[in-house]
Parts: structure tokens; sequence; C-alpha cells
């Protein structure tokens, strides 16, 4: 850990130290509690969900005699005794909590009834007695078919700068190219899983594995009828979520909070690893196509480009994700005459949700594939390239084609830094020579930059509460709206009481996420979690602060300059207390040691209508250099080293934000390499689990992993402490290894063609891309 930026009497645990995780001991030694460890009340039933068998259809009989009569089940339910409303949809209606009799399944796996029975392993047991029949329809499985059928989920959207059809053809070179991007299952370790318990009056206590407990809350009281008063929503913390606990989480909450409420008893639902996959959204995959026009030093001067998202059956978020994806197809790259497509297009499979990056990475994969093609064309280092197109504020090059500035220009110097410490113009001449030497083993290098927005560009959802109470021993709990998934929120929010009260941080408690602390809050997601509960914290204790010196002014009859905070210590003039007896005093005086704070990103705007304004309050940026190592004959490949440079501002915590770093660019790699999903003909998903589904595992960590954070890089916004988000940006950093991948191919056609090399690059793609270039240097 690096403390040359800590004060000398800064309290323990202070902002920018880099702290343990609040849950790490708990973590390893399996003491964390998650949901399904909980000691659940007396009495509490499991509950299990009926998944569709077909991807298409009307669902024409269905029998439940049979599980209604297994052994140890209690209720049955179907979409005929949802009491409240049925349609869960988090934004726009089309997500029904089940589909019943006469009613159309849209998806494999969808759910069509729920038990509850005596204990999990019943509850499995009777779901397979069901009976169901169908009259199918056709189904939409692919983005194409989507497309030549223009079925979507939501309208397109589009984004233009200048006239990109009228500069293609002026541009002395052109090249025109499409993509498949892969999806990817966010594989959370924690699977879905809510315990509801039926409280007097018509409440319902939830404990639910959610990003969103204020929208778990709100669906939880539409689909039992009543206020949301009534329903309150607890998150300790998630095994993981990555985005897919957004809005997948609810339809598990409502459906055990209908059979809580039926029963009168406790009832958990958790779904198996198998049924989570089928059940639950995952990342988009898309397809892009595009049409470039370049000089001939490979910069673009005209883009046409078309994002097609394929979103699954429902609308769910992907308005806000395809939107993502076009925000982000300039990733770091001034686009002079641009116009962007981005299409919602709706498939009969699970409806596709949040996962870390939100549609940004998608988009930032397809302008990567154009720069590297662009480069190919003209016979130059992809890195050059991309130097060239970058933001700058010389010549104006520094506007999106949304119209946000990039104000605060760190890329140039990040990439230069990068460079120079990943040694990158040696490597390329070493692995020239070396791929001039082998035929069948060849090297790849490349150098990716990341440049992502950050808030949600839905503007009402950047806001965010807090509440801190002080007791009279002077330890503290603090509450705030954002949950906890393994990212280290919890500490980083108590990293800045620590500062503001400056208390050692083993005296601050952050309290369970629940609707009946804070109110009214937004997911924990768009990376923005630190941001937004990060500032309303440090209102909230900042009130405190503010009326623990008032009072000492008046009891003391000092001036404000006489109060001082230092590390667990106020001084009033020459009198020294503790932190905990200047508490129990202020107590004694009947002074208010608790304080709600609250925290709405300014700044910030977008008219959906012109397609323009400024939709985040900054950008997080970073670089990685990815070395890979390819087998030509069998497209096996290894990644042999990484180099990161990541700008995260002025860090709460150096040392999550490296974990976080480390961990979201193997996520990435995993993702543009082995993470495959298939579906056979009918729409059943056939990669259920990590047999068939492959994550990268501790194995896969690059033997030469460098990250550093970016020195000396205060962010430009007064953010909290200036820091920078991070949950999500480095994510994308792994487009590096996708590119170095392609790089190593190309050495095989002297770096003259571009291999179209869809995402995952599995090894049967690299093989296949290798053998396309053979081909084609024939
Ligand atoms: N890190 C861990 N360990 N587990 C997670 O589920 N989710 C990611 C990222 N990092 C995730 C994670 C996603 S998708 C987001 S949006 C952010 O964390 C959310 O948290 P933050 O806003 O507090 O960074
Ligand atoms: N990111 C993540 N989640 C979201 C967003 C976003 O931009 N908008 C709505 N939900
Ligand atoms: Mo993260 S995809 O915004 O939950």
């Amino acid at each position: 850990m690096d403390k040359s930026n800590i004060q000398k009497d800064a309290p323990v645990g202070a902002a920018g130290q880099g702290v343990v995780h609040e849950s790490a001991a708990k973590h390893v030694s399996g003491e964390a509690v998650y949901i399904d460890d909980m000691m659940a009340p007396q009495g509490t039933l499991h509950a299990y969900v009926g998944l569709s068998t077909i991807a298409h259809g009307v669902v024409s009989s269905m029998s439940l005699a049979a599980v209604r009569n297994a052994p140890g089940v209690i209720d049955v339910i179907t979409r005929d005794d949802v009491p409240g409303i049925i349609d869960i949809g988090p934004v726009f209606p089309g997500d029904p909590l089940m589909v019943g009799l006469g009613d159309t399944v849209e998806f494999h796996g969808q759910v069509l009834f729920a038990v509850a029975a005596t204990s999990y392993a019943e509850a499995r047991r009777a779901v397979r007695l069901a009976k169901v029949e169908y009259t199918s329809l056709p189904a939409c499985l692919s983005i194409e078919d989507g497309l030549a059928a223009e079925s979507f989920v939501r309208p397109a959207h589009y984004q233009r700068r200048g006239d990109a059809q009228s500069a293609l053809p002026k541009a002395p070179h052109r090249v025109q190219g499409e993509l498949q991007i892969g999806g990817q299952e966010q594989m959370y370790l924690e699977g879905q899983v809510s315990l509801c318990v039926p409280e007097e009056d018509g409440g319902m206590l939830v404990y639910s594995s959610t990003q969103n407990p204020t929208e778990g809350q709100k669906l939880v009281a539409e689909v039992l009828g009543v206020d949301l008063h009534q329903v309150t929503v607890d998150t300790r913390r998630m095994g993981g979520a990555f985005g897919g606990k957004e809005t997948h989480a609810n339809q598990w909450a409502c459906l055990a909070a209908i059979l809580a409420r039926r029963t009168g008893r406790a009832v958990k639902l958790r779904l198996a690893r198998g049924d989570d996959m089928r059940a639950t959204g995952k990342r988009h995959h898309f397809l892009s196509r595009y049409d470039v026009g370049f000089d001939h030093e490979g910069q673009i001067q005209a883009l046409d480009l078309m994002l097609a998202g394929g979103c699954g059956m429902s609308p769910d978020l992907s308005d806000a994700i395809v939107d993502r994806a076009m925000f982000h197809s300039d990733n770091a790259y001034y686009l002079p005459d641009v116009a962007i497509a981005g299409l919602r297009v709706k498939t009969h499979t699970v409806s596709n949700t949040a996962f870390r990056g939100f549609g940004g990475p998608q988009g930032m994969v397809a302008i990567e594939d154009v720069i590297d093609a662009i480069a190919r064309d003209r016979g130059l280092d992809p890195l050059d390239v991309r130097k060239r197109n970058l933001y700058s504020a010389k010549g104006n090059r520094n506007t999106t084609h949304y119209g946000q500035l990039v104000e605060q220009e760190v890329l140039p110097l990040l990439i230069e830094r990068l460079e120079k410490t990943s040694d990158y113009r040696a490597r390329r001449e070493s692995i020239r020579a070396f791929n001039a030497e082998n035929p069948v083993l060849r090297r790849g290098l490349a150098l990716t930059p990341v440049k992502f927005g950050i808030s949600f560009t839905v503007q009402h959802l950047n806001q965010a509460g807090a509440l801190i109470h002080v007791y009279t021993d002077g330890s503290i709990q603090l509450n705030h709206g954002g949950t906890e998934m393994g990212q280290g929120l919890y500490t980083k929010v108590a990293q800045v009481v620590a500062e503001e009260l400056q208390v050692d941080i083993e005296h601050i408690r952050c309290t369970a996420t629940r609707t009946d602390k804070i109110p009214n809050t937004s997911p924990t997601a768009a990376s923005s979690g630190s941001d937004i509960n990060g500032m309303a914290a440090l209102a909230a204790a900042r009130k405190i602060r503010k009326r623990l010196t008032v009072f000492a002014c008046e009891h003391f009859g000092v001036s404000e300059e006489s109060v001082q905070f230092s590390r667990n210590r106020i001084t009033v003039d020459d009198r020294i207390f503790s932190f905990a007896e200047f508490a129990n005093l202020a107590y004694h005086q009947r002074i208010s040691l608790s304080a709600t704070g609250f925290y709405r990103t300014p700044k910030i705007h977008y008219d959906r209508e012109t397609a323009s304004g400024r939709p985040f309050y900054y950008f997080a940026n970073g670089a990685a250099v990815s070395e890979v190592l390819v087998d030509t004959l069998t497209g096996e490949y290894r990644v042999e080293r990484v180099d990161i440079c990541h700008d995260v501002g002025n860090s709460l915590n150096p040392a999550i934000d490296i974990g976080q770093i480390e961990g979201g660019f193997v996520q990435g790699m995993g993702w543009l390499t082995s993470e495959e999903l298939a579906w056979d003909d009918n729409g059943r998903l056939t990669t259920v689990g990590p047999a068939t589904y492959k994550i990268p595992a501790i194995g896969d960590t690059p033997p030469i992993f460098n990250v550093e954070l970016l020195p000396d890089s205060p962010n430009a916004e007064a953010t909290i402490f200036r820091s920078k988000a991070v949950g999500e940006p480095p994510l994308m950093l792994a487009i590096s290894v996708w590119s170095a991948i392609r790089d190593a191919v190309a050495s095989l056609a002297d770096y003259r063609v571009h291999p179209s090399l869809d995402t995952p690059a599995t090894p049967e793609r690299v093989l296949l891309a290798c053998e396309a270039l053979r081909a084609e240097s024939r």
C-alpha cells in the first residue's frame, strides 16, 4: 500500500487509505451471511418455480394437480393468484410475473407457476410434476431474424453529427464490415434469492439479493396490491451481482411475497444455478455494421454505424443499455461526420439486462474493430491509428457525437505513459521478429484505451441518500442507499465518514441497505455507488460535525476556529475530549446526533429528441497493453502479459480500486474469449452451468499483470474527494486481449488483412480466422 499521500494524524481508514474490505475476513472464512445463510423464522417454507419448455407459443393446457398433491407442498400459485398488478417490467411493461393458461410464452424458461413446500427438495421435486401443453408459434432467435422481421422491443434511437452519407464517398479510403458480439452470463457466485417474512397489518419484510431495494419494494407492493410503506426490503450484501440483480432480482421477491402473504409463513425462493441461467437476463449480444472513411494516416473522417442489440423478449433496461452502447461507440475517438443507429431487437429468449458496462463494452468493441480494420488497410501500427484519432482540444477535436465536451484530457498522457512503462515499441519489434521466424506460434500485441461516461443516463437516478447516527459511546452507525455486492462500497462510504468526523473506521458500522432507512433510492449501478452515496454520507456527516461545532461554541463560549476535529478527538481551545466523550456531552445537552444527507449529481442532462447534451458528469479513463501467444494450427492461445494504467482520480481506496481493475479486466477477458452462450434450435439455453459455460479461473490470470493507478490525476469535477468511479470501466480494458489475438492472426497475412473475429474469440473461432487469413495470403 502506498502511504505517501496519507496525512500523519489521519484516522485509520480515512479516505485514500487502502484499508481492507469490511467483509474480507468474513468472505474468506465463510462467516459473511448471505440470505440463504440467514437464520430463517420458524416454519419458513421453500418456494420453487415451474418454467416453460418452449420459446414461443400459447399455453393450451396446464395441469397442476400432481404438483399440488406432491409431498410437502403447501401452496401453488399461477397468474390468477396475483392479488395486484401482474406486470413487473421495471421501466416499460412486458415482464409478466407468470404466464398462465391462454397466455403467450415468450422464452424457454419463463415462469408458469410457483410452489411453496416444507423443504427445498420437495419444492423442486413438485414442480417437475406439472403437465403443460402448448400451441407452438415460430420463434425468432437471432438478431438477424429479428431485424428481418422488424421485431423490436423499443423504437430505434439515432445520434448524428454532420453528414456521414455525403462525407463517406469523399474520404480517400473506405472500409465496410460487420461483427457479432456475444452476450455474457453474470455468473455471480450467489444465485438469485429472496426471503419474505409476513408482518402485521399487511406488511412484508423482504430480504432480497438485489442491487435495487427500492424497485423491489415498489414491485412487491404492486403485485400484493398494498402501499409502498407496507413493504420493507433489506439487503446486507450480495455474493456478486454485476448488473444481473439490477432488475432480475425482483421476480423472485414478488413470487415469494405472494406465497408468504397467502400462507402467513415466511417463504424463501432460491434459484438453482441452471434455472438461474435459464430464467434471468444476460449481457446483450450485439450485431454491428459499419462503413468508415479515413485519410492516408488512418484518421477517421466519416462513420456510419449500426448497433443492433439482442434484447430478448421484453424492454427491461434495453433502452438505456443500447443508448449506452451508442454513447460509447466513439470510445476515445473523435468522429467528425457520424451517424449511429441503435436498434433494440426483440427475440424469443430471456430478456437481456444490465451487465458491467451496460452496453458500453459492446459499443467500444464495435469501434475498436473499426480502428483495427483501418490500421490493417493502411499498414500502420494500430496504436498509431488510435493515438491519431484520440479526442484532443487541439483542432477542436474534443466534442463527442452527442455534444458533450471532453473537458479533462487524460488519455493522451496516460497512453504515452503506458506505452513507456509497458515497453510497447521494443516489444512490437521483437514480436515482429519472433513471428517472422515462427510459422505456427504467433505473438500479438495491442494497446486499447477506455473512456467511460460516469452517471446514469436516466437523469433522475443520479441521486442518493444517507443516514448517520452517533451514539453516546461515540460509535457510529451509517446507512445509505447503495448496496454491497463485493465492490467495497460499504468500506468506501465508511471511509468518507471516518474522514469527515475524524474517527477511526473501526468505530463506524455500515448497516444493511434498507428501504425503511433510506427511501426512494436508485439501483447501485452505473459505477456511481461511491460517487453518489459517498456524497450523501458526507452531507450527513457534515451536518453532525457542524452541530457539534456550533454546540461547542455555545457551550464553551468560543469561536468556530477553536473547535478542532483530529483523529478520534475533539479539541476546544485547550480542552481535549475523545470523540466519545464529546458525543456523550452533546447528548446530555440535548443535541441531535443523527442526520440524513442527500446528493444529486450536478450538470447532467440529455435530450433524446435532439440526441445531445451532457449525459455524463465526467469520464473515467484507462488503457491496457496485452500480449498473447497464439497456436495458429489449433487456435489455442495464452495471455502472457498485461499492463494497465487506470485513472481513478484521487483513489478513495487504492487496494479496493486495484481489485476492481484486476477483477473487471479478467471478467472482460472471459466475455471476449471463453464465455460462449449457446441455444439449441428450440431456443433452449444449453450452457446452463460452469461445465459448459467457461468463465476464467484463477489460472487464467495473466502471469505478468501490472496494474497502476494513474498518479496525480484528481477528478476535474468536484466528486467525493476528487475520486473517479471504478466499478465498470476496467472491464473494457480487456478489449486489448481480443485485439492482440487478431494482431497475432494478422501476422499470417503480413499485417495487411483485418482478421474478422467475432466475440467470444474461442479457440475454434481463432482457428477459423487463422485459416481464412492463410487462404487469403496464398
Ligand atoms: N465488483 C464485485 N466484486 N461484484 C459485483 O457484483 N458489480 C460491478 C462493479 N464491481 C460488481 C463489482 C458493477 S456492474 C457495478 S455497476 C459496480 O460494481 C457497482 O458498484 P459501485 O457503483 O459502488 O462501483
Ligand atoms: N447504468 C446502469 N444502470 C442503469 C443505467 C445506466 O446508465 N440507467 C438505468 N439503469
Ligand atoms: Mo452495473 S451493469 O451498472 O450494475
